[in-house]
């Protein structure tokens, strides 16, 4: 049976009682607006863990200035039924003033140097308030072990680094992006394509494979992997490239030379007004 609990006190409680029977706790946060992607998280959760918690909590610190929270999809009848044919035993709803007591005057939490780059440069103050609502949630939940989807690497960077610095005990597991059957990766904000977007959209999937073959058969100059990259994503009619990168996998850092580098791509594009995110691992 999945329960829908609304505050923290509850939430604690019923927690408190499963991890004194000693239970390993698994944890998938979300935004809502859940698709097949988050249910490979909670699916994979399910198998990994006794007791699985989600929460749905559209995040206001995590919008930057020119973006909507009001129009962020909520769809939460849809969004628990998916819970329920997972099998997730708790879902945590909570109110914006349950999470944010002190209104905007919260404590925030910065990981520097990796903020400002990538999604950060584009959407300043996201990850201080991602890295924000993600410890106040851990801090509720006290989870074993984290799902973040690979989809957003740049997010999942910041959260595997603020777990490390803040020595939280928490073990954060990846897991690797689903995609549509023609490579698009799945994200809430597909939706918003129209069916000629919709079909140009892979697009960024193809990028990075050609630049992956391309590595694999060895080309070792980032600069000529982000010309691939970037070649590819513009050759798609009404694609405009935010950026297209070639980093180290912890650090975040643009690489030149990939030998012996853990090497990720990543890149950002807009199809209209939707703005689209993948990535792909360069070397194993
Ligand atoms: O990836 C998301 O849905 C959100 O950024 C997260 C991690 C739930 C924090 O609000």
């Amino acid at each position: 049976m999945t329960i829908l609990v609304e505050t923290i006190e509850e939430t604690r409680r019923r927690i408190a009682s499963v991890r004194a029977g000693g239970r390993i706790v698994g944890f998938v946060p979300t935004m809502g607006a859940l698709h097949a992607g988050h249910s490979a998280l909670m699916e994979r959760c399910r198998a990994e863990s006794d007791f699985v918690v989600a929460s749905i909590f559209v995040n206001p610190t995590q919008f930057a200035p020119g973006e909507d929270l009001d129009r962020y999809p909520r769809t939460l009848e849809l969004d628990l039924d998916r819970c329920r044919n997972v099998g997730v035993d708790l879902v945590f709803y909570p109110s914006i003033p349950e999470i944010y007591p002190n209104g905007s005057d919260s404590t925030l939490v910065e990981t520097p140097g990796l903020t400002r780059i990538l999604e950060g440069a584009a959407r300043p103050g996201h990850f201080r308030g991602v890295a924000t609502v993600v410890l106040k949630l851990f801090n509720i939940v006290q989870p074993d072990i984290a799902y973040f989807g690979q989809k957003d690497f740049q997010q999942l960077t910041v959260i595997r680094r603020m777990t490390t610095d803040l020595l939280l005990p928490i073990e954060i597991r990846p897991h690797p992006t689903v995609r549509e059957p023609d490579g698009l990766a799945l994200s809430s904000r597909n939706r918003y394509l129209s069916a000629r977007e919709r079909s140009t959209a892979p697009i960024l999937h193809r990028a990075l494979t050609r630049a992956r073959d391309a590595v694999v058969a060895g080309l070792a100059n980032g600069d000529r992997v982000r010309q691939i990259l970037r070649e590819t994503l513009e050759s798609g009619t009404g694609v405009v490239v935010d950026y297209a990168e070639v980093v180290d996998d912890r650090t975040l850092e643009p690489l030149t030379e990939l030998t012996g580098r853990r090497a990720i791509a990543l890149v950002a594009a807009r199809l209209g007004s939707t703005r689209l995110l993948d990535n792909l691992y360069l070397s194993e």
